[in-house]
C-alpha cells in the first residue's frame, strides 16, 4: 500500500501521455508553447507501462489517462489494453477533448476502458471556436454520442468563464442530463499560460445560476473526488470542483506521471522527480524507490488557497489537470 508523508493512502495514478494538443483553449494553452518536449524524450507505452505495473503492484487501483490530448498519441488503445490486461477490476478512465473520439471509442472500449471525461464548455459552435480557437463543436458532440453508443460511461467537464459561456451553465447541464451523463463544473484556475483577462465563476456563482432553474440540495464529496456534489429537485446529481478551497487536499489520493517520466506529487507545486532513467534502465527497484520518495514529500495542501496568490508555473497541458 502507498501511504504519503501525511498519512493519506495513494491509490490513484494519472498519466499524461502527451502535452501536445489539437485545441488551444484559452484557459489552458492559448498559444502553441514555445517548445514541446521533443518526441524522443517521451517514454514509450512499454516504458510507461513498466512503471504502471510498479504502481499497480504497490496498490494503485485507479488510473486515468490524460494529456494534452491523449488521443493524439497513436495506438492509445494498445496502452489501455496493456494496463487492463495486467489486472482485472481496475478503474480505468480517460480525459479527452473529444475531437478524435468518434473513430476510436469502440476500440478503447474493447481494450478495457470504462469511463471518459469530455470537456464541453458550450453548445454553441461559435463560442466553442472562441474557447478552443478552432471549430470543434460538431466533432466533439459526435464523439460523445459515439462513446455513449459503445457503452462508455461519460462525464462532462465545464469551465464557466465570465462573458464567454456563463449563460450556458444550465444548458450544458440539460445536455448532459438528457444523456445520463454527470456534469462537473470546474472553477477556472489562474495560471501563467492562460489567456490574459479571463475571469472564471466561483463555485458559488455557478450554483446561483443553477438555482435560477432548480432547487438544489448538497450531497457532499464522493470518496476522494475533488468535486462537491449536489442534487436537483428532479434527482439529477452534478458536481462543482472548487480548488480555491483546499479541503479536498485532506483526502487527496493521487499522483501524476508525465509523458517524459516526471512523477508529480501535487498539481499545484513545481516539485517533481523523474523515473525516466530508472525505467529506461529497466531498474524497477529504483523506480519503486523514487515513487516512495515522491510520496513522502507530497505536499499537504494546494496553493490556490485564499491566503496565497502564488501560482504554480506548471502548465495544465503538461499534467492533464
Ligand atoms: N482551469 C480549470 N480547468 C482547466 N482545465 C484545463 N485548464 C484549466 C484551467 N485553467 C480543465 C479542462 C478539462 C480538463 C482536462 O482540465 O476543462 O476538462
Ligand atoms: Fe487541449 Fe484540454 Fe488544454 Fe483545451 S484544456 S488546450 S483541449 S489540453
Amino acid at each position: 500500500m502507498l501511504i504519503d508523508g501525511h498519512g493519506r493512502r495513494v491509490n490513484y495514478l494519472r498519466i499524461s501521455v502527451t502535452e501536445r494538443c489539437n485545441f488551444r483553449c484559452q484557459y489552458c494553452m492559448p498559444e502553441k508553447p514555445f517548445s514541446w518536449v521533443p518526441r524522443e524524450n517521451l517514454l514509450s507505452f512499454e516504458e510507461l507501462f513498466s512503471f504502471v505495473k510498479v504502481a499497480i503492484d504497490e496498490g494503485v487501483d485507479k488510473i486515468r489517462i490524460t494529456g494534452g490530448e491523449p488521443l493524439l498519441r497513436e495506438g492509445l488503445d494498445s496502452f489501455v489494453r496493456m494496463i487492463n490486461d495486467h489486472k482485472e477490476g481496475l478503474d480505468l478512465a480517460l480525459t479527452t477533448n473529444g475531437y478524435l473520439l468518434e473513430d476510436v471509442a469502440g476500440r478503447l472500449r474493447d481494450a478495457g476502458l470504462k469511463r471518459i471525461n469530455v470537456s464541453i464548455d458550450t453548445l454553441k459552435a461559435d463560442v466553442a471556436a472562441k474557447i478552443a480557437q478552432k471549430d470543434v463543436l460538431e466533432r466533439v458532440l459526435a464523439g460523445v454520442e459515439k462513446a455513449l453508443e459503445v457503452g462508455l460511461k461519460v462525464k462532462v467537464n465545464m469551465v464557466p468563464l465570465k462573458g464567454i459561456n456563463d449563460d450556458e451553465i444550465v444548458d450544458v447541464m440539460e445536455y448532459a442530463k438528457a444523456r445520463g451523463m454527470r456534469i462537473r463544473y470546474i472553477e477556472y484556475m489562474e495560471n501563467v499560460h492562460a489567456a490574459a483577462g479571463l475571469k472564471g465563476l466561483s463555485g458559488k456563482e455557478i450554483l446561483a445560476r443553477v438555482k435560477e432553474r432548480y432547487t438544489i440540495r448538497k450531497i457532499g464529496r464522493e470518496g476522494s473526488s475533488p468535486a462537491f456534489n449536489y442534487v436537483t429537485d428532479d434527482g439529477y446529481t452534478f458536481g462543482v470542483i472548487d480548488p480555491h478551497k483546499h479541503d479536498f487536499c485532506e483526502s487527496c489520493n493521487r499522483i501524476r506521471l508525465t509523458a517524459e517520466g516526471h512523477l508529480i506529487p501535487c498539481l499545484y507545486f513545481d516539485e517533481a522527480m523523474s523515473i525516466r532513467d530508472a525505467v529506461k534502465a529497466g531498474d524497477i527497484g529504483r523506480a519503486t524507490e523514487i515513487l516512495r520518495e515522491v510520496l513522502r514529500n507530497k505536499p499537504e495542501k494546494n496553493r490556490w488557497s485564499e491566503e496565497s496568490d502564488e501560482h504554480s508555473a506548471r502548465a495544465f497541458y503538461e499534467t492533464g489537470g
